[in-house]
């Protein structure tokens, strides 16, 4: 019957319980997956290597990956593991009752059976295995499809598990959203191999969420300007592009010591100087993937947005003390979310602040550190924003 079928964690919610301690050893595995991760190129033998690598780290029967195919109300498999005589294109339809990997999908819900045999009701791909669990993989563009993980043995699934298997896929989603964008900038093998190390290379913690986030608010103030007067600047090219370049606003922290990165306290006049410095470097470590690889609009926006996301509306930010519309559109709009999101989230050197608390600090700096019409359509849909915060929480 449906009902054993639990909905273990609501996505986008704040769990109902801490998340379950996950071994040293699981997670030194998966930290070594998601190092293969940001190395791998974009073709469909990537796919198989991704399955391969999250069923090794967690240890389970077999595993398969759902892809959404944009042209159709489908989910496509694209790779599994373990399966016998379970082929890649194999397909589900969204409305699909009986399928756990549809339900999964539609509700964006994670599915865990404990017995699949024992419930007629509801259908896997594999008559073999008996626990299945399966979860929404969510890209910072949505849901965009679903993974499965199986075993032979019924309750297998435990919450260590469902922590690690919830990590696994998290990270997945990421690195398949770069794979999926970068294979989109036709860039070759070594662009696409340096541009996920510098992403990677960026030291700081919970730096997926802060990435999604980013992306998310960029995405949507860009979204709310989209026709309003003044900015025909903004199309829905300009927008598909800010969604990623925003990710590309710290690239540059990738040359800053950890000492300074990762300064627990309040950093020196001279080390805030060499901190600076991130947004010259980043700007330049673009520009550098410009002219070896050529223009695209992502790279090209996401050179403005390092180069210039601390400048000031007023003049007085750094590095270049660009005033007003000299700063690009693209640098305007990631400024006002890069604050909001540093605001109200955790930092080594400093606890998160409440909505209200940073909505209060970033209004009195409108006119002076932010595009103060940007900044008034930012903040007007404050429950928008923290749905955006929660959608993305570390
Ligand atoms: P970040 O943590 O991502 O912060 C981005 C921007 O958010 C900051 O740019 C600043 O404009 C704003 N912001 C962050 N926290 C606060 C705050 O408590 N109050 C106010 N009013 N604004 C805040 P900024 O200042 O140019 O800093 C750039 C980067 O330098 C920061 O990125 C962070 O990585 C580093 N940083 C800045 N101050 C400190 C510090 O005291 N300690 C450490 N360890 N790093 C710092
Ligand atoms: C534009 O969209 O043409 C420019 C708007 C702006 O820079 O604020
Ligand atoms: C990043 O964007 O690289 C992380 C910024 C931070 O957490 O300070
Ligand atoms: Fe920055």
């Amino acid at each position: 019957m449906a009902s054993d079928a639990h909905i273990q964690t609501r996505f986008g919610a704040p769990p109902v319980q801490p998340p379950p301690v996950v071994s040293t050893q699981r997670l030194a595995a998966l930290q070594a997956f998601n190092a293969r991760l940001v190395c791998m190129t974009v073709d469909e033998t990537s796919y198989e290597e991704v399955v391969r690598g999250v069923g090794r780290v967690v240890g389970c029967d077999s595993c398969a990956l759902f892809l959404h195919d944009g042209s159709s109300e489908e989910l496509e498999l694209k790779a599994s593991v373990g399966h016998d005589g379970v082929e890649p294109g194999l397909r589900v339809r969204f409305d699909d009752a009986a399928s756990i990997h549809a339900q999964a999908f539609r509700e964006e819900y994670l599915v865990h059976v404990d017995d699949l045999r024992e419930q007629p009701g509801m259908a896997g791909i594999d008559k073999d295995m008996a626990s299945v669990l399966v979860m929404p993989v969510i890209s910072n563009r949505g849901p965009v499809g679903v993974f499965e993980f199986a075993s032979r043995t019924p309750e297998a699934f435990g919450p260590e598990d469902i922590g690690l298997c919830s990590m696994a896929v998290d990270q997945m989603a990421y690195s398949l959203e770069n794979m999926r964008l970068v294979g989109e900038l036709s860039l070759t093998r070594d662009a696409v191999i340096r541009g996920m190390a510098v992403l990677a290379e960026i030291r700081d913690p919970c730096i997926g969420g802060h990435l999604s986030r980013i992306c998310a608010y960029a995405g949507y103030l860009a979204e709310r300007l989209f026709g309003r007067m003044g900015y025909h600047e903004v199309t829905r090219e300009f927008i598909e592009a800010i969604s990623r370049s925003a990710a590309l606003h710290d690239v540059g922290k990738v040359g800053i010591p950890d000492a300074i990165l990762l300064k627990p306290a309040k950093l020196t006049d001279r080390e805030f100087k060499v901190m600076k410095t991130h947004t010259l470097l980043g700007g330049q470590l673009l520009q550098g993937l410009i002219q070896d690889f050529g223009e695209y609009t992502v790279i090209t926006m996401g050179a403005d947005v390092a180069a210039s996301h601390h400048e000031w509306w007023d003049g007085t930010g750094y590095p270049a003390e660009l005033a007003g519309r000299e700063i690009p559109l693209a640098a305007r709009i990631v400024a006002i979310c890069d604050v909001y999101d540093a605001l109200t989230s955790k930092r080594v050197y400093k606890e998160a602040w409440t909505q209200a608390d940073t909505t209060n600090e970033m209004m009195s700096k409108a006119g002076v550190q932010f595009d103060p019409e940007l900044l008034k359509v930012f903040l007007a849909d404050p429950a928008a924003l923290e749905a955006i915060r929660l959608k993305f929480a570390d």
